[in-house]
């Protein structure tokens, strides 16, 4: 992205975000999901990182919290309270670890925490006596809301004594052990003025009976649990406060000397202030990563509700001198888990063929996480619905996912909408076919829609047999991806056309039925180690009608001859090369008669074969030369080669087709009579038979060396 882009997207990203607050907090209409208005946030603060210039006092990222309202008294904070930036993958965290720890110029330990879903809140305590409770606000300023704190039980009205403490000694063990001369600390923290910062927030249970008993009285429903706690607390009778059963968790000290965040927590809790019990400090930044992912698994069983885990550096002296960034201490993070939903921008809509004929169009998106997965893809359904959402190339749109269903688009921010669009024309004609689409009503879950058919009915298959037709011996040989797979990813619309086969991602498949994260991998990795094809096998995968394999070979030969000798090394070479033959070239090459030469000029005007051509450049899909027709030399002459593991830049048969070429034999087993063994990536058992056998192992290289 420009800079210009970028700052055109700025200002529309701010002016959207800003309508969805004023929305919310003016006119109590929520107009988008919390996870998409984090989306939105994420991806303005990312630009503004990206170009720090671009940053304005007035942008939504600088803000913290909302304006007091005129009902309360405002209370004014001692030191500014600050926010969280906000990551949401393993990788986004790891570059805060690796950035706090550079700077710190030290090996930090770290001090994790459920990120509670609440309300933030200040509790001043001057000689260990509670004496105002104050919101968050800008940061600066809150409103006082004392009277109604004072009746969440969580929070103590003083806090314990030494003499108190003492008699829990048992109990509290585990903290005064941690604080050492606790004595001296709980002194402290009764001498003078003690700040506690925590989240007020309200329980699953109770939060479905208060809103079981308002459905009753007023048929109002509150949208969820941090909604209600941050209107408890804005009550002006303390007695409506006092009737939701409000929660509190601490976490920060201010005003008093700890060594690490972990002693904070330590010394709240033995002063009797509730600090989260699943709170933890971790040495690494691999024991954090499992933390998340313990909690992440753990957190729908908790009776409160958590969107993250907030990660502190633990010592204290690091923390304060990673000092604070715009509206953010350095020294802390929310590392959150994703949401069901998330926005991102359509890159390209394309139509995908079922196997009754309808047509789905699928819409390609910039990746995003959703719900911790990558999702590129995401269905639209049929014509009806794009209609309905008017959604079009360049929209930035809403993605929800659930558990393992197929991504959905839901909506368009149109707001976000570049200028310069068009709205989407469904074809008229079969992408796939060229046929005629024809328009039928159909009953579906919500009533009638149109969908739109193929009338071809061997189209689906041929959608097929052109993917297939790739991933064969004869084609870029792919292993690990047969007919059943390719049904599968069809039928989800992972796969639309050959090229799509690059575009495939892990985190997609490792969600399906019947794969896991490493299999997902395997397969990708054993699709793009298959980039590179011989030209004759590029041409046969094309699928052309009438042309097989000796055709195939035979028009290579000509392709290459007329490159002088250089094989066209790019789809789009071999396109140009196609347009420009004539009924009377082709005939001049060896095997093609009028009837194969008219085959292939057909096909090469059909636009959607060009475009199946273009689409393979464009992914990165490269061509190497052909394999030769005759014997080149006869250097591996009586000469046996054995292949094993995955080679990085032949495919296995193109190897053996090498040797044999060159005079040499290659086989598939390993004994005393083999000369030599090239190993790819992940050999097996014939690397340990031929170490056994004392033959000759080299690897892919050194072989295409001996070639040369
Ligand atoms: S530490 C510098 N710890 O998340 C701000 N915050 O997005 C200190 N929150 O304003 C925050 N649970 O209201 C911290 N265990 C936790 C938290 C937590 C919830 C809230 C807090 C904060 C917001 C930041």
């Amino acid at each position: 992205m420009t800079k210009v882009q970028a700052r055109q997207r700025i200002a529309k990203l701010r002016e959207e975000i800003d309508r969805y607050r004023y929305a919310y907090h003016v006119l109590d209409q929520s107009l988008i999901s919390d996870a998409a208005q984090d989306s939105l946030k994420h991806e303005l603060e990312q630009l503004e990182q990206e170009y720090p210039d671009l940053v304005t006092p007035g942008s939504p990222s600088q803000r913290v919290g909302g304006a007091p309202r005129p009902e309360f008294a405002t209370a004014e904070h001692a030191s500014r309270m600050l926010s969280l930036v906000d990551v949401f993958t393993e990788d986004e965290f790891r570059a805060w670890a690796d950035r706090v720890s550079k700077r710190a110029e030290a090996s930090l330990d770290f001090f994790v925490e459920p990120k509670q879903d609440g309300l933030a809140l200040s509790l001043v305590y001057e000689r260990g006596v509670l004496v105002r409770a104050a919101t968050r606000g800008d940061g600066r300023v809150g409103e006082d809301v004392t009277a109604n704190v004072k009746t969440i039980e969580a929070v103590p009205l003083h806090l314990a004594d030494a003499a108190t403490i003492r008699r829990h000694r048992a109990a509290l063990a585990p903290a005064l052990r941690l604080l050492g001369d606790w004595e001296a600390m709980v002194a402290q923290a009764h001498r003078g003025r003690l700040e506690i910062r925590g989240e007020t927030f309200i329980g699953k249970r109770a939060f479905a009976a208060v809103n079981a008993a308002a459905e009753k009285t007023s048929g109002k429903q509150y949208a969820n649990p941090r909604n209600l706690a941050a209107g408890s607390i804005r009550q002006l009778d303390s007695t409506v406060t006092a009737r939701r059963r409000l929660s509190f968790f601490a976490y920060a000290l201010i005003g008093i000397d700890c060594a690490t965040h972990e002693q904070e927590h330590a010394l709240a809790n033995v002063l009797g202030v509730p600090v989260n019990p699943l709170s933890n400090r971790c040495d690494a930044v691999g024991d954090v990563l499992r933390y998340y992912e313990r909690l992440g698994a753990q957190r729908k069983k908790l009776d409160y509700e958590i969107d993250g885990i907030v990660v502190n550096v633990n010592s204290r002296v690091a923390f304060t001198e990673l000092g604070v960034l715009g509206k953010a201490p350095r020294g802390a993070i929310a590392f959150k888990w994703p949401g069901e939903e998330a926005t991102t921008t359509v890159e390209a809509i394309r139509v995908q063929v079922g196997r009754t004929g309808t047509l789905t169009p699928v819409a390609i998106l910039a990746p995003v996480n959703v719900g911790g997965v990558t999702v590129t893809h995401a269905t639209l359904h049929n014509a009806d619905q794009i209609r309905r959402l008017d959604v079009r190339v360049g929209d930035t749109v809403i993605v929800h996912r659930a558990g393992d269903v197929i991504p959905e688009v839901m909506s368009v921010l149109t707001n976000l909408r570049p200028t310069r669009t068009k709205s989407y024309r469904f074809p008229s004609h079969c992408p796939i076919c060229g046929s005629a689409v024809e328009k039928r009503r159909v009953g579906t879950k919500t009533g009638q829609s149109a969908a739109y058919f193929c009338a071809n009915p061997g189209c689906y298959a041929r959608q097929r047999e052109r993917i297939l037709h790739c991933t064969r011996r004869g084609g870029y040989d792919i292993d690990g991806i047969g007919e059943k797979t390719v049904d599968k990813f069809l039928e989800l619309g992972l796969l639309t056309d050959p090229a799509s086969l690059w575009e495939l991602h892990a985190e997609d498949i490792a969600q399906l039925e019947g794969f896991g994260q490493t299999s997902a991998e395997n397969l990708v990795r054993a699709i793009a180690a298959r980039k590179t094809v011989a030209l004759d096998r590029f041409v046969l995968s094309l699928g052309i009608p009438q042309v097989g394999e000796e055709t195939s070979r035979a028009l290579a030969v000509a392709m290459t001859q007329e490159s002088s000798g250089r094989a066209p090394l790019t789809p789009r070479d071999v396109l140009r090369w196609l347009d420009a033959q004539t009924l009377d070239t082709l005939q001049e090459i060896p095997d093609i008669g009028p009837t194969v030469a008219g085959a292939i000029l057909a096909w090469v005007r059909v636009r959607d074969n060009r475009t199946m051509i273009e689409r393979l450049h464009d992914v990165g899909v490269t061509i190497a030369a052909s394999r030769p027709l005759h014997a080149a030399s006869e250097k591996f002459a009586g000469k046996t080669f054995v292949f094993t593991g995955e080679l990085a830049v032949m495919t296995r048969e193109d190897a053996e087709a090498l040797v044999r070429t060159h005079g040499g034999k290659a086989a598939s087993s390993v004994s005393k009579h083999t000369d030599y063994v090239i190993a790819g990536e992940r050999a097996g058992s014939k690397l340990r038979q031929a170490e056994q056998l004392g033959v000759l192992v080299i690897d892919e290289q050194q072989f295409l060396r001996m070639v040369q």
